[in-house]
């Protein structure tokens, strides 16, 4: 079976309370990265219809800070299935008063099924149709590459896709 990327679609739309943030008052990063891995839980679970578990944060970029009172919408989709893996896009957007949204912080989570034995269990094939979700689907495999081999469950010499992406010369 083979689902749209766009089925995973998750959106959350937040208020930053005084308690979500830091002296600075601005967002507390870490309570950023729980709004971020709950809804990227729960577009992964749409995706494949099971208990999910994180495998890996990747790639968590901070780039404008968020200030008390600021409207935040993340929204999450899976970029790519695997076996039973799923990486997840995050893209976090606040509201501007004009009615605009400016994108200022995105995260690629992994998710892996698992079954009533807490196993890895296999999921739906992921088809991409935007341009975007295309570019995704396409990197994604260099970026699993990527993550295996940080963690220690890969041989960099056979992280063939991420090594190409590196040196495309050799
Ligand atoms: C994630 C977990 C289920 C993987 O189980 P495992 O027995 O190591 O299984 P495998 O080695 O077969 O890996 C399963 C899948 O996860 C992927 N994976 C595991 N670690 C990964 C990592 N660091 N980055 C990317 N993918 C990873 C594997 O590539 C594999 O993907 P595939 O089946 O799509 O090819 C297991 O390590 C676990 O339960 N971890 C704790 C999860 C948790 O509690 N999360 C919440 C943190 S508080």
């Amino acid at each position: 079976m083979k689902k749209k990327a766009i089925q995973s679609l998750a959106v959350q739309t937040k208020m930053v309370l005084p308690s979500d943030t830091n002296p600075l008052n601005t967002l507390f990063g870490g309570r950023l990265l729980a709004w971020m891995d709950e809804i990227a839980s729960i577009s992964a679970h749409r995706h494949c219809g099971r208990v999910v578990v994180t495998a890996s944060i990747n790639n968590v970029s901070f780039d404008k800070p968020i200030v008390a009172g600021e409207i935040v919408t993340l929204e999450a989709k899976v970029s790519r299935a695997f076996t039973s893996s799923m990486e997840v896009f995050v893209d976090v957007y606040v509201e501007q008063s004009n009615g605009k949204r400016e994108k200022c912080n995105e995260a690629i989570y992994v998710f892996v099924a698992i079954d009533q034995n807490r196993n890895p269990i296999d999921v739906p094939a992921l088809i991409p149709e935007s341009v975007e979700e295309k570019d995704r689907f396409d990197s994604a495999l260099r970026r699993k590459q990527l993550s295996l081999v940080l963690a220690g469950r890969m041989n960099p010499e056979d992280a063939t896709e991420l090594k190409t992406a590196l040196f495309p010369n050799k």
